[in-house]
């Protein structure tokens, strides 16, 4: 670690002290206290997720961050502030938005995320990459979901902040995001070292089915046992949860989880008309694709005699196409 990590590490830490003190202590913060408080989300919440806001200001942190003699051109390169390209003067990055400390699974904060009170585009203003920040190799909340993720041996894992914070309010505290972006094998190789199961529960629209898919197969060739948490309606976990209470997310969508393969097969037939010849043997291919990335034999076994079942097919005839994909692969 070097010294400029250290500072950046240790600005981080005031700077989210500065951000939290604003939103539970301030007049000032009160506009996003109420935001948060009619989201659901309490001072419980808000201690716990060492949540804070930055105020509607150019130079709030700029000047603190001044005043406490941090070097700025290291606060630029940590995304602390931005500098003017006309002027070189320093301003805040994050400004009107409640914020979001992204700890390292170390327990140091590394980076923030900025949720606009409303309406309006960045949704999430986040840190940029840094020497102390990489996006791809850390959870969100990993770091206070540690020790429920060894116990419960399974990690629950979530697209966004608001996400992972509904969970935590429904009892679901083993759960961690991934923050919008793809799942990464970095992530799931430094996962694996706490538990080899996980729950995906990504949003119900397209892009968070899709991204569930991906996500699976990462995690697969990883070698996780793998659950899928379906929500209805295109809700996400957070909307789930202010719907229809924390009470019930639990046993009605967590326990409630399927097999990866029963998820693929909800999701490839999609569609599909099996009336059409066609369209059922496509299905059939990408099924065995499926079956293809199963990591033990009887598991393949066992769905190869399902299809086969279901489709009045020899199982004979699926497990030579099977190994005729398995033969094409090697
Ligand atoms: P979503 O668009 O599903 O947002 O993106 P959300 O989590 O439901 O947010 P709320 O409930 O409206 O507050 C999922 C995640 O993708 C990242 C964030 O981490 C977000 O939680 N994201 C999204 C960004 O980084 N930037 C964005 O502009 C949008
Ligand atoms: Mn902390
Ligand atoms: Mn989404
Ligand atoms: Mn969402
Ligand atoms: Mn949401």
């Amino acid at each position: 670690q070097s010294t400029e990590q250290a500072v950046m590490y240790e600005a981080h830490e005031f700077v989210k002290k500065y951000y939290h003190h604003l939103l539970v202590n301030t007049e000032e913060g009160k506009k996003a206290f109420d935001y948060l408080q009619s989201r659901g989300i309490t001072k419980e919440e808000i201690k716990q997720f060492e949540i804070g806001v930055a105020l509607n200001s150019w130079d709030a942190v700029t000047k603190v961050l001044q005043k406490r003699g941090y070097p700025m051109s290291i606060m630029e390169k940590a995304g602390l502030v931005a500098r003017s390209e006309k002027d070189g003067s320093y301003y805040d990055r994050f400004r009107d938005r409640i914020i979001f400390p992204i700890h390292n699974h170390q327990g140091k904060i590394v980076a923030f995320s900025g949720r606009i009170m409303g309406e309006g585009s960045p949704k999430y203003l986040n840190s940029p990459e840094s020497t102390i920040f990489h996006k791809g190799k850390l959870f969100y909340h990993f770091y206070q979901a540690k020790n429920a993720i060894r116990k419960k041996n399974r990690a629950v894992l979530m697209e966004g902040f608001a996400d992972v914070i509904a969970a935590y309010q429904a009892g679901v505290t083993e759960a961690i995001a991934t923050m919008g972006t793809a799942l990464t094998e970095d992530q799931a190789k430094i996962l694996k070292h706490t538990t080899e199961q996980v729950i995906l529960c990504y949003d119900s629209d397209n892009a968070g089915i899709n991204a569930t898919e991906k996500a699976a197969n990462v995690l697969q060739k990883e070698g996780f046992t793998i659950k899928v948490a379906t929500l209805p309606d295109g809700l996400d976990p957070d909307e789930y949860v202010r719907k229809f209470g924390v009470d019930n997310f639990q046993s009605a969508i967590i326990d409630a989880s399927v097999s990866l393969m029963s998820f693929k097969m909800q999701y490839h037939r999609k569609g599909k008309n099996f009336q059409d010849e066609t369209v059922k043997f496509q299905y059939i291919n990408e099924m065995l694709q499926e079956i293809k990335k199963l990591p033990q034999l009887i598991e393949q076994d066992y769905y190869v005699n399902a299809l086969a079942k279901e489709f009045s097919i020899s199982a004979d005839a699926l497990r030579s196409e099977l190994q005729q994909f398995q033969n094409q692969n090697q």
